[in-house]
């Protein structure tokens, strides 16, 4: 491999604690990145929806009566009112201001007291489109009406790379939810990091042999496999709480070793024979975000076991380093060094495609 270019750390100490900072990354990432939104499986029935954040955009995501999804801004075409909350099911969205009324495709039905409105034209006062697209069982929105690219595209190889998995097989087991006092790119910086496998995680991941691992750069995504060592080949197979997924567990190649794969910009994912572990970073402050982690597989396990373990890399061990990283980011003395070739090039990388949505 061929050194001579080092990879570098791009961002400055501010991009991690000014709240200005993350108001742009709402702006021009997340307002303009596709972003996974949950399950197909959590709209099951017509008029099911789900509000999720689109970076500063309120989106919600709802199945409409010839059983299609849309996506809508959550904003009322009166006087701005957030139409619904969270999650639930309805038959027409109706603004709890005024009542105004729009139908599942977003078209304006009704308006109260209508005689106080003089020539109101329904037809140019629908909610405002934004974008979803589903892959593999998971739905992704983009806060645009007409991105510049389509799901497909934005996924390119990752898209195919990670199909064997058959997600839209697969149940949601469980959900569970850490926060951590850092800034979601720490926690990125920290997943995509190969050097830190065998000092952050000593006796969590000891069956694994990191020195065996491939990782690799799909555009702006990335994946990584890694096998057990040979002497915890046999127990590792079978020490997972959880069944196993017989088409992953089947599957040619490297797709039966431990995964942690990421998709551009908040999106860690984790796979084995046994799980398809979906982590979506929600960013609550510059210096404070929530990681929510929908684990899909194999009903019949103990997902708690599951949890717990996983808990205990995630939230005890990477969370707790990258809080460190966290209180020491506005010393005047913060600075980032030289970074590893080859095991750190994934952070040169995510900055490179961060940087060119960021226009800076
Ligand atoms: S703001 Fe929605 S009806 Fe008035
Ligand atoms: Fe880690």
């Amino acid at each position: 491999m061929n050194y001579l270019i080092a990879p570098q750390y791009k961002l400055p100490a501010e991009a991690y604690f000014e709240e200005s900072w993350l108001i742009q990354e709402k702006r021009k990432i997340f307002g303009a990145s596709w972003l996974y939104a949950g399950q197909t499986s959590e709209f099951h029935e017509h008029g099911s929806y789900k509000t999720i954040k689109a970076g500063l955009d309120e989106l919600v995501v709802v199945r409409d009566k010839h059983d299609q999804l849309n996506a809508f801004h959550n904003v009322c075409r009166h006087r701005g009112a957030q139409l619904v909350q969270g999650t639930g099911q309805c038959g027409t969205l109706v603004c709890p201001y005024h009542k105004w009324t729009y139908g599942l495709d977003g078209h304006l039905r009704g308006v109260a007291k209508h005689d106080q409105f003089t020539d109101i034209d329904n037809m140019s006062l629908g909610l405002h489109p934004a974008s979803v697209e589903t892959w593999m069982g998971l739905v992704f929105i983009n806060a645009n009406e007409h991105p510049t690219e389509s799901l497909t595209e934005w996924l390119g190889d990752i898209g195919k790379e990670l199909a064997p998995f058959g997600a839209d097989k697969l149940e949601l087991l469980k959900s569970d939810t850490i926060s951590f006092e850092a800034n979601w790119k720490f926690y990125i910086e920290n997943h995509i990091d190969w050097l830190h496998l065998w000092f952050v995680h000593p006796e969590t991941l000891a069956a694994l042999d990191h020195d065996k691992g491939q990782f690799e750069q799909l555009g702006r995504h990335w994946v990584s496999y890694e096998p057990a060592k040979r002497e915890h080949a046999q127990a590792y197979k079978t020490s997972s709480p959880l069944p196993d997924i017989p088409h992953v567990k089947d599957a040619i190649g490297r797709y039966s070793e431990n995964g942690a794969h990421f998709i551009f910009p908040n999106l860690p994912i984790f796979t084995g024979t046994s799980f398809f572990a979906i982590a979506e970073l929600i960013p609550l402050t510059a210096e404070k975000t929530q990681m929510k982690v929908n684990l899909l597989g194999v009903p019949g396990g103990d997902e708690d076991a599951f949890f717990e373990l996983f808990n205990e890399i995630t939230k005890g061990e990477d969370a707790r380093i990258i809080e460190n990283i966290q209180r020491n980011v506005r010393s005047k003395h913060f600075a980032v060094g030289p970074l590893a070739h080859s095991y750190e090039k994934a952070i040169s990388d995510f900055h490179d495609h961060y940087l060119k949505l960021m226009d800076l």
